[in-house]
């Protein structure tokens, strides 16, 4: 286990600044797993660190499921940030926290967060042409050649050069479709079924690659198990 500097450490993971660790110290808010007497400069085993009689948050990485719930945003500086939902001091942590990929205020559903860049850039590449299912709800019933218009991998929306990659329709009822695409583009649900005269009323993304929301409520989240975050694209 790599050894760190109490003080580094605690402000790292965003439970408080360097210069208050010592008053943290003092008020015997810290106790270390045999260091009787912890200074800030000690070297220490982040799993070995308790703060208010709880372990520290994972020191590595954090890999995360999300319920995105409708209403909030991914920015990190917007009242209604879905970074809220998560613990308060994650938002002082470095590496910062991202989403791969982003959801609109609109749209619920499935998100996968970390602060490990390669993890992120891996699942969110273009390239890997992970698979995304949206569960959407219609204003209008949906007219009967969308399969083969949105398979056909010819659609082309507005302002875009390329078409969109062939997406897998399949039809719940007139008004309802779950929708499989393999890219993500800026409104893209939204604007893939405009192009067929229709309008979104509900949108929401129940899997991305094999993640799957589960019985996981909405804006509550958990830490992917290791087998889950080391499975590849
Ligand atoms: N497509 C959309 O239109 N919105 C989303 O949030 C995701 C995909």
């Amino acid at each position: 286990m790599r050894l760190e500097r109490l003080d580094h450490l605690l402000s790292r993971l965003g439970y408080c600044s360097r210069s208050e660790v010592r008053q943290w110290l003092r008020d015997g808010r810290i106790q270390i797993t045999d260091l009787p007497r912890p200074q800030c400069n000690s070297k220490v085993d982040p799993q070995q660190v308790y703060v208010d009689d709880e372990p520290l948050d994972p020191a590595q990485p954090l890999y995360l499921l999300y319920h995105k719930g409708l209403g909030s945003v991914c920015a990190h500086d917007d009242p209604r940030s879905i970074y809220d939902d998560l613990p308060m001091r994650w938002r002082y942590r470095r590496p910062v926290l991202s989403s791969v990929g982003r959801l609109d205020r609109d749209t619920s559903g499935l998100l996968l967060l970390s602060d490990d860049g390669q993890w992120l850039h891996r699942w969110s590449h273009p390239r890997q042409a992970v698979p995304r299912r949206y569960r959407v709800q219609l204003a209008e019933p949906l007219r009967e050649d969308a399969e083969s218009i949105f398979a056909s991998g010819t659609l082309r929306l507005q302002g875009e050069s390329s078409p969109c990659r062939p997406a897998v329709l399949q039809r719940l009822g007139p008004r309802e479709i779950l929708l499989t695409l393999r890219e993500g583009r800026y409104h893209e649900v939204r604007r893939m079924l405009a192009a067929l005269g229709n309008h979104v009323v509900g949108l929401h993304r129940e899997a991305f690659g094999p993640f799957t929301l589960g019985d996981l409520p909405e804006h509550e989240w958990r830490f992917l198990r290791a087998d889950e975050w080391e499975s590849r694209p």
